[in-house]
């Protein structure tokens, strides 16, 4: 089969984290018989230099034509300066909300030769973790209005507050029941294909917006009888994941819970270098990429660590291609890299030998040799 990629590298480690990532499909499609044409395109920093904006509309038409989209990173302190509404991170909102791209999926997980790498006691952990977060990507207050008024000459005269000027902004947390819905579905859908469990976190003891939630989840869960809800508030969540991280399996939340707390698990794990997202839309299109971000840091030192981009990309395979095998060959070749003592720089222990600590190419190419 043929399958068109939209490829986009980002800033930061972006693009030496995709280079590897597109070799290992190359290596796929050469063990399977597909053909992947990849169509590299600019977002982000990268695009502000390049063409003065952060997502140019050829970007964003490139990105519609391809059947998925895997993304690097985008950001860094280069671009700190540049005005909110041009910054790289908002090519990120834009290709969210105008690819559809509702649904995001960011797995916490333990892989078995890393346990050591989480900062949590190992009892918390016996018998592993594998966490799967649900987050909701195109509502909420990311999306809703966001103002900024300066009100000094409405509160001279209110207030008679001669020389202060008085500034106010607010955001707006605004959801349909309709966005709930889907977004419980696919919570529920994957769940079931799991452990058969959904925690709904929410607010709902102050926000209109998290009752709603909760009242559209339960719904939702009627139509799933084999799979077992439970609702948490977001600030215990946030507790419970420390405490009792095994109790979770599916988490469906907000967007901008779902931000805070899929940061928290992926701390929890340890190994931020090596987890993957997708961000799906209806149907089998998505966009995929690491959960880390750019690296400025270590930017152009070929010390990345290039796993969670390569498992993006199986990640792809699985949701976007229905190709299972294909994705269950990479996710295999990355455990034979860690099985054979491999480690990159960000997950190497004190016990690693030092001929066993990859850079991102070298850790790429044993990878595809895996495969
Ligand atoms: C993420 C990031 C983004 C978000 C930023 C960069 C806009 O933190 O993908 O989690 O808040 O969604
Ligand atoms: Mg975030």
């Amino acid at each position: 089969m043929k399958y068109t990629i939209a490829v986009v590298p980002g800033d930061g480690i972006g693009p030496e984290v995709i280079g590897e990532a597109v070799s290992v499909l190359r290596a796929v499609g050469d063990r399977f018989g597909h053909d992947f044409t990849f169509n590299t395109v600019l977002a982000g920093g990268a695009a502000i230099d390049a063409f003065g904006e952060c997502l140019p509309a050829s970007t964003l038409e490139a990105c519609k034509a391809a059947d998925a989209v895997l993304l690097g990173a985008v950001g860094g302190p280069k671009w700190d300066h540049v005005p909110g509404p041009q910054r790289p991170e908002r090519a990120l909102l834009g290709l969210r909300k105008e690819l559809g791209l509702y649904a995001n999926l960011r797995p916490a997980m333990i892989f078995e030769e890393l346990a050591d790498a989480s900062p949590l006691k190992p009892d918390i952990l016996k018998g592993g973790l594998d966490i799967l977060i649900v987050r909701e990507l195109t509502g909420g207050i990311y999306f809703g209005e966001h103002v900024t008024e300066d009100l000094t000459d409405e509160l001279r005269t209110i207030n008679n507050y001669p020389e202060t000027a008085v500034i106010h902004a607010y955001d707006v947390e605004k959801y349909a029941d309709f966005e709930i819905e889907r977004i419980a579905r696919t919570a529920f859908d994957l769940a079931a294909k799991r452990s058969g469990r959904v925690t709904s976190v929410d607010k709902a003891n102050v926000l209109d917006t998290s009752r709603l939630w909760r009242r559209t989840v339960e719904a939702v869960a009627k139509d799933y009888p084999d799979v077992t809800l439970d609702h948490m508030y977001v600030d215990n969540a946030a507790m419970q994941l420390i405490r009792d991280p095994k109790h979770f399996d599916v988490i469906v939340t907000s967007n901008m819970f779902g931000d805070i707390l899929s940061d928290e698990a992926s701390q929890i794990t340890g190994s931020i270098g090596m987890l993957p997202s997708a961000s799906l839309a209806d149907g089998n299109f998505g966009m995929y990429e690491p959960v880390h971000g750019s690296a400025p840091d270590i930017a152009g030192t070929g010390k990345a660590n290039p796993i969670a981009t390569i498992l993006s990309a199986a990640m792809m395979l699985r949701y976007t291609f229905g190709l299972a095998a294909e994705a269950d060959a990479i996710e295999a070749a990355v455990r034979s890299f860690l099985a054979a003592g491999y480690r990159t720089p960000d997950i190497a222990g004190k016990d690693t030998d030092s001929d066993k600590i990859t850079g991102t190419q070298e850790t790429g190419s044993i990878i595809r040799e895996f495969i």
